[in-house]
């Protein structure tokens, strides 16, 4: 929804990295000039603030803030968040803005990529100095599933299908994705990592997504699979990791996201050489298009239709 129609005056307060809050800002004062935005902890009078976009809300939020209409979550998660501390009639909105998807395609193809190409191998050969050529697989016959089929896993599943590798995906909740395997639910969940030979994992962190990447799901997989793991680091066993890395149940694993963050130099995972880490910078929110996506939310808010990210708080994303 796009709408010239000026929105009904109120204070927007950013409570996230003060210098992208910036950024924010001119946004607003350009799009949304009737809005008082603020950058925490430049509050003002706490009794205009009807938004507030934050990665960690304020503590006492219904108390120091009464008339608070929306939490928009400053990124694509909202595991943060302690819901039990939240009014239950506040309306909670995930970020779901381009500049995030672009970014975890990116990140996923480039792993993916690494992947397909034998890099890791190539890299540990170089160390050894060893000229030893691998046979060239067609992407049609890498076959990549993604567990989670929300926008993000949704756009990534489109940029590797478009490369030709063989695509499938996997969400609690039945998808219909053009010319992609699509896996539902538990029961489906054995036949969907089976048929494997790299694993994404774009999963919301909820109860049951916690501890999901076990020693279990490892041994449906076939032997020789890797992972790339961009959903929350608590999704992983890193114990149950190791152990299938070291089995070769899992080749190679592409870690974005741990448990916990920052990984403590001494872990082991570290130095796993068959481990790539990156410190959970696979996407990040990018402001002038988050900025723009939260201001058509609130024309949405105002006109009654759903806002783009809400929130179910059952399902917990
Ligand atoms: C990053 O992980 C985010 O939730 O935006």
């Amino acid at each position: 929804m796009s709408s010239t129609a000026p929105l009904p005056p109120a204070t927007f307060l950013y409570k996230s990295d003060p210098v992208r809050g910036q950024q924010w800002a001119d946004v607003f004062r350009e799009r949304a000039p009737e809005i008082d935005f603020r950058i925490w902890p430049d509050i003002g009078d706490p009794a205009k603030v009807r938004f507030l976009a934050a990665w960690e809300p304020p503590e006492q939020l219904a108390e120091r803030f009464p008339h608070l209409e929306v939490l928009f979550s400053s990124g694509a998660g909202v595991d943060q968040f302690n819901f039990n501390a939240l009014p239950t009639h506040l309306p909670v909105v995930r970020m779901v803005e381009p500049g995030i998807v672009q970014g975890m395609v990116e990140y996923v193809t480039r792993a993916v990529l690494d992947l397909h190409r034998d890099m890791p191998q190539y890299r540990r050969q170089q160390q050894r100095g060893e000229w030893r050529p691998l046979p060239v697989r067609p992407a049609s016959q890498r076959r990549v599933g993604v567990l989670g089929l929300g926008s993000l896993g949704q756009a990534v599943l489109q940029q590797l299908q478009g490369m030709g590798f063989a695509c499938a995906g996997w969400s609690r909740s039945r998808h219909h994705l053009e010319g992609i395997g699509c896996y539902a639910g538990n029961d489906e969940l054995p036949a969907f990592l089976e048929k494997l030979d790299i694993l994404v994992c774009l999963l919301p962190l909820t109860d049951s997504t916690r501890g999901f990447l076990n020693a279990d799901l490892f041994s449906r997989l076939p032997p020789g699979t890797s992972l790339v793991h961009v959903g929350r680091g608590p999704q992983l066993v890193t114990s149950d990791l190791l152990a299938a890395l070291a089995t070769g149940q899992l080749a190679e694993a592409v870690l974005d996201v741990t448990d916990p963050e920052p990984l403590p130099a001494s872990h082991p995972v570290w130095r796993h050489p068959h481990v790539q880490i990156t410190p959970h910078i696979a996407s990040m929110t990018q402001p002038l298009s988050a900025a723009a996506v939260v201001i058509d939310n609130l024309h949405r808010f105002h006109a009654g239709t759903p806002m783009t990210g809400l929130v179910d708080r059952t399902r917990g994303y």
